[in-house]
């Protein structure tokens, strides 16, 4: 890869807003990751924010959708800017990120109709008009008048506890929640001075503004982060959103613009504004660009640009002011400072898996697939440490755990060798690249084998390693990272007459004609097999226990394997088991039932598909099991507290013995790696 000498990289000019004095023009763009306590951005929040200041971002826009007032109840972990206390947590934020020489803003908001309910204060929710909101299943009240009163109030003084807590600016959320709501015909249908002609749907908005420049005065930096094209029916577009900016700008309200294409209030909108992997890189940028040619406001835009090169080629175009990388600094805190030191092929890529995203829905915390130590800086080091001794490590397996695994052990400096039986690394995330849309996901592969070439650890590819193979290697550690393969689901008759989901997906079954896919494992590997065989033209129907599809799958993740089913009339059936599969007249006929009743029906069909995920490939594991002085036990507490694992189970024992991801049991990508980096890191 060419790396373009720092003096001339555009990536690395500095950047003048307003007084604020930007290093380069790469910034994280706001993003709730849930990572606050009750509301407050403790430590975990403020060392998440710091990594990225040291890793050389110009700026860090913290929160995401911080709420302005208690009837904005946190959808996804918020913080709580309504709040007095959070002033002091605000202050140990900014001051950190600041020591690292980066700026901090913070988005602020009320959501409005896009929450629920049920969380926080319990209040009821409020919005411009009384649509419901189909993304959180909201049916929000209209504002009455003592609520627009109220809010705006709220806006003015979370944005004065913004600027007492020491931040740089506040950004102002604007598509898809309370404030813009007003904006928009779509989601403003009031009769009273707030709705209706243009100049009333900019009333509320302007109150807001307005009230906020009064509070923070001139000298305090207020952006807006706004939809130019809500891209729906009666919405807001190009034209009137330009002509809306102007009037911001021109009445001093706002000092730079985060330009936003579409909307949010369907998980396939937000796909558009957040485009996940399988979709195109940049899809907004020329359309920023034109934003940029209308104003003379700084413009910023973030919108899956994960490469340096792409967001240098943003910058040389004149698309934007400063270019949001996001998940890609959540991927790589480091990414400017790579770049800055020449070391751009070194950064760990974004591969928009979208991982991050969905678990703050999900599991309430953005975790980044491929990088365990993101969010966990506290215990998780991203620059791993050297031993102070160099020790043998042998890798058994070259999936996503052993290449982490080999990968940490060769930044600590000890002599690493991998034995893989396939020809190439990998693992299981060969059969999830399979999917066409998620052939980005080779990245995680590629990277680390990049990095393992640079440490000097040896890769043996097709090597079946046994005991004696890994005893002469004269190891002191020994990692097993050998992989899982598919389990069969109990059926009461007929396990003979199915095949797995690995089975279509590696390419060694192409079934044709009326196919089942039972799905008893709610992931990946049960809807790539099903997206194959439903674009493949075979009849599909997808049975599954749960009761809803892909039930481990997030919400975005879902959007492309809904298209497809959709778009091949994929029968989709719930609440229903697979209990027997029995062959007649050259088909097979199922019998099916619930969890809930005694009754039972039938399918006739030419392929029974199942996925009931992995049962752990161990027997070289506990071939070796005995050979070791650990006896394969892992010291739980020694590895949570960061200390060298130390147990002697067997004196005799040759070298220590651990196995890690899907060989101990069946679990995903981020467990793999979270596994092998806790361990390898203090080995
Ligand atoms: C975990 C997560 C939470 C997000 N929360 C917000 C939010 O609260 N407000 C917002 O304007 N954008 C939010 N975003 C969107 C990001 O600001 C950004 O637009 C998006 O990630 C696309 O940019 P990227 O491709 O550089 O990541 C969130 C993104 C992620 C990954
Ligand atoms: S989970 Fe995926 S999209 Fe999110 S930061 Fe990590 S690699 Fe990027």
């Amino acid at each position: 890869m060419t790396t373009i000498p720092a003096m001339s990289d555009p990536l690395l000019e500095p950047f003048q807003l307003k007084h604020l004095s930007l290093r380069n023009r790469i910034f994280s763009s706001a993003h709730e990751p849930a990572y606050g306590v009750e509301g407050m951005p403790t430590d975990r929040y403020r060392l998440y924010h710091e990594e990225k200041a040291r890793g050389g971002v110009a700026l860090t826009m913290t929160a995401g959708s911080a709420v302005v007032a208690e009837d904005s109840p946190p959808a996804f972990g918020n913080l709580h800017a309504y709040k007095d206390e959070i002033v002091p947590w605000i202050q140990r934020l900014t001051d950190g990120v600041h020591e690292h020489g980066a700026a901090c803003m913070i988005q602020i908001t009320h959501m409005g109709r896009r929450t629920g309910f049920a969380q926080g204060d319990w209040l009821p929710i409020v919005a411009a008009s009384p649509l419901r909101e189909p993304a959180h299943r909201t049916a929000p009240k209209e504002a009455e008048d003592w609520d627009l009163e109220r809010i705006v109030t709220k806006y003015a003084d979370a944005a004065e506890r913004m600027q007492a807590g020491g931040m740089d600016g506040i950004e102002l959320q604007s598509y898809g929640h309370f404030m813009d709501g007003f904006w928009s015909p779509a989601t403003n249908q009031r009769v009273d001075e707030w709705g209706g002609p243009e100049e009333n749907l900019r009333r509320f908005p302007l109150a807001v503004m307005r009230a906020i420049r009064a509070r923070v005065g001139a000298n305090f930096i207020v952006g807006i982060r706004m939809t130019f094209d809500e891209t729906i029916t009666s919405g807001i577009d190009e034209t009137n959103a330009v002509s809306k900016l102007a009037q911001l700008e021109s009445e001093g309200l706002i000092d730079f613009v985060n330009v936003i294409r579409g909307t949010t209030f369907t998980d396939t909108l937000l796909t558009e504004v957040i485009p996940i992997h399988g979709m195109p890189a940049a899809p907004h940028l020329d359309f920023t660009g034109r934003i940029r040619d209308t104003t003379n406001l700084p413009v910023l835009h973030a919108a899956k640009v994960d490469d340096v090169a792409t967001a240098r080629h943003s910058l040389r175009e004149g698309k934007v002011d400063l270019i949001g990388m996001t998940r890609a600094q959540l991927a790589d805190p480091h990414l400017v400072r790579k770049i800055i030191d020449g070391h751009e092929d070194r950064i760990r890529p974004c591969v928009g898996a979208t991982y991050c995203l969905d678990r703050i829905y999900e599991a309430g915390e953005a975790l980044c697939i491929h990088n365990a130590a993101t969010s966990r800086e506290a215990s998780m080091p991203h620059d791993i440490p050297r031993a102070a001794a160099t020790r043998r490590v042998v890798v058994v397996g070259a999936g996503p755990a052993g290449l982490e695994a080999a990968r940490v052990a060769g930044e600590r400096g000890h002599d690493v060798v991998v034995l893989e039986a396939m020809p190439w690394p990998g693992g299981q995330i060969n059969l999830a690249t399979r999917n066409p849309r998620r052939v980005d996901l080779k990245g995680i592969v590629d990277w680390r084998v990049a990095e393992l070439a640079r440490l000097g650890v040896e890769l043996c590819f097709n090597t079946f390693a046994d005991a004696d193979m890994i005893t002469a290697l004269a190891p002191e550690v020994v990692i097993i990272a050998t992989g899982g393969q598919p389990q069969f689901p109990h059926l009461d008759d007929g396990a003979e007459h199915v095949v797995t989901a690995w089975d279509v997906i590696g390419g060694d079954v192409t079934p044709t004609g009326q196919v089942l896919l039972f799905d008893e494992h709610g992931r990946h590997s049960a809807l790539t097999a099903a997206e194959m065989i439903a674009r493949s033209g075979a009849e599909l129907e997808i049975v599954t226990p749960e009761r809803m599809l892909g039930i481990d799958i997030g919400g975005l993740n879902h959007v492309p394997y809904a298209r497809a089913f959709n778009e091949t009339d994929t029968r989709i059936t719930l609440n229903q088991r697979v209990f027997a599969v029995r062959p007649e007249l050259g088909r097979l006929c199922i019998e099916l039932g619930s969890d809930q009743s005694t009754h039972r029906t039938t399918r006739h069909v030419d392929t029974v598909v199942v996925d009931h995920g992995t049962l752990p490939l161990d027997e070289l594991y506990f071939e070796l099991k005995a050979r070791s002085t650990n006896l394969g036990a892992v010291d739980y507490d020694a590895m949570l507290n960061a200390r060298p694992q130390q147990t002697v189970r067997n004196v005799d024992g040759e070298f220590e013995l651990y196995r890690i991801g899907d060989a101990v049991a069946g679990r995903n990508i981020h467990a793999a790696i979270f596994d092998a980096l806790r361990l390898l890191k203090d080995v």
